[in-house]
């Protein structure tokens, strides 16, 4: 009775109750809108009031469904409100959401934006192991000295490394030199001594040559690593005599070590030499003497292993430790800390 009630009264030109209601309905929604719109925080907030104003069962929407209430005369006046009001959101939502986005995309050019008066990043530079920089200085040193740099095979045959060297098969001090053997027969070089006689077999005295190079041994401590770094040096001339000898490694050890170094010879034996010798030098911080150096009157055998003739020619020889010399040079307690690789360790030695 009411619907038909209500919906008879327009004719009168007085608004139903039902349309004033509608009216009051849809221009409380802009309002709301607008407020709600205009404070959404982000995209996804935008999201949701559309669908809470526009969406299928929004607040636009069901005010649609009720223009069906309404008379035929009354139904225009609110479905062209209804629809002005739909205009309205629609653009308050696209005005808001153009606005977050281009608020967005500044953020982004400001998050991305590149500061290019700040100072670069500087690519690391590496430095030269401490034992490296030792042999460099070392062979440098001999080089002033007229003597060249060779270098020689780590892998090497047994005859150089040993038996040229007069020491044969049941030589103690081939056991002494606790040696890698490969599978060929072949030794890891056990000294760098070899190459005195690969440099003798390649060339006519007179000849001074140094060789710097890894050497490898069977055991390992504090003071011994299973590879380690030798230098050797070699000069064959006529009338070479110990006096060369002890001239030549006293001078580099100063060169070295400083001018006010301590030196003392010590007779030893090595089967390669005779006479032979080993040297130290005093450590004020060791409070004694260290050795560094094996050294000697090259062995007739040796030279004529090395296709030079004894009797016209003598010769010097001299080997001693890289690492050694490089822990002595510097302080360095374990010999081992040389072939760790720690870079707090290596770092100090940069420069
Ligand atoms: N080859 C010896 C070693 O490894 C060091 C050495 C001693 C080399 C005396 C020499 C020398 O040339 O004359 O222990």
């Amino acid at each position: 009775m009411s619907d038909l009630f209500s919906e008879s009264t327009t004719g009168t030109g007085e608004r139903s109750k039902e349309l004033t209601s509608l009216i009051d309905g849809i221009e409380a929604v802009l309002p709301q809108a607008r407020q709600a719109i205009s404070a959404a925080p982000d995209r996804k907030a935008i999201e949701q009031l559309r669908v809470e104003f526009l969406g299928k069962k929004g607040k636009i929407t069901r005010l649609n469904q009720r223009l069906g209430k309404l008379s035929a005369e009354e139904r225009p006046i609110a479905g062209k409100l209804l629809n002005t009001q739909r205009t309205e959101i629609t653009e308050l939502l696209e005005k808001r959401t153009a606005e977050l986005e281009s608020r967005e995309l500044d953020a982004r050019i400001a998050a991305e934006a590149l500061d290019v008066t700040l100072p670069g990043i500087r690519p690391a530079r590496g430095g030269l192991h401490p034992v490296t920089r030792v042999a460099r200085e070392i062979t440098d040193i001999f080089r002033g000295m007229g003597f060249r740099l060779e270098s020689g095979p780590e892998v090497e045959t047994e005859w150089l490394n040993f038996d040229a060297l007069n020491m044969p098969e049941d030589h103690p001090a081939r056991d002494m030199q606790d040696t890698f053997y490969t599978e060929r027969g072949h030794v890891l070089r056990t000294h760098t001594s070899p190459t005195q006689l690969r440099s003798m077999l390649a060339a006519k005295p007179p000849m001074a040559v140094v060789t710097t190079g890894k050497v490898y041994r069977h055991d390992s401590d504090a003071t011994h690593s299973p590879m380690f770094h030798q230098m050797e040096g070699f000069l064959v001339d006529e009338g070479i005599s110990l006096g060369h000898l002890k001239g030549t490694l006293h001078e580099f050890l100063r060169a070295l070590y400083g001018s006010e170094v301590r030196t003392r010879f010590r007779p030893s034996f090595f089967p390669f030499t005779e006479p032979s010798a080993e040297v130290d030098i005093w450590s004020e911080a060791h409070g004694g003497w260290m050795e560094v150096l094996g050294c000697g009157m090259i062995h007739p055998r040796v030279l004529q292993n090395g296709g030079i003739d004894p009797e016209k020619y003598g010769g010097f020889a001299f080997g001693l430790g890289i690492d050694r010399m490089t822990c002595i040079k510097f302080g360095i307690p374990d010999l081992r800390l040389l072939f760790e690789n720690d870079l707090r360790f290596l770092r100090q030695f940069q420069g």
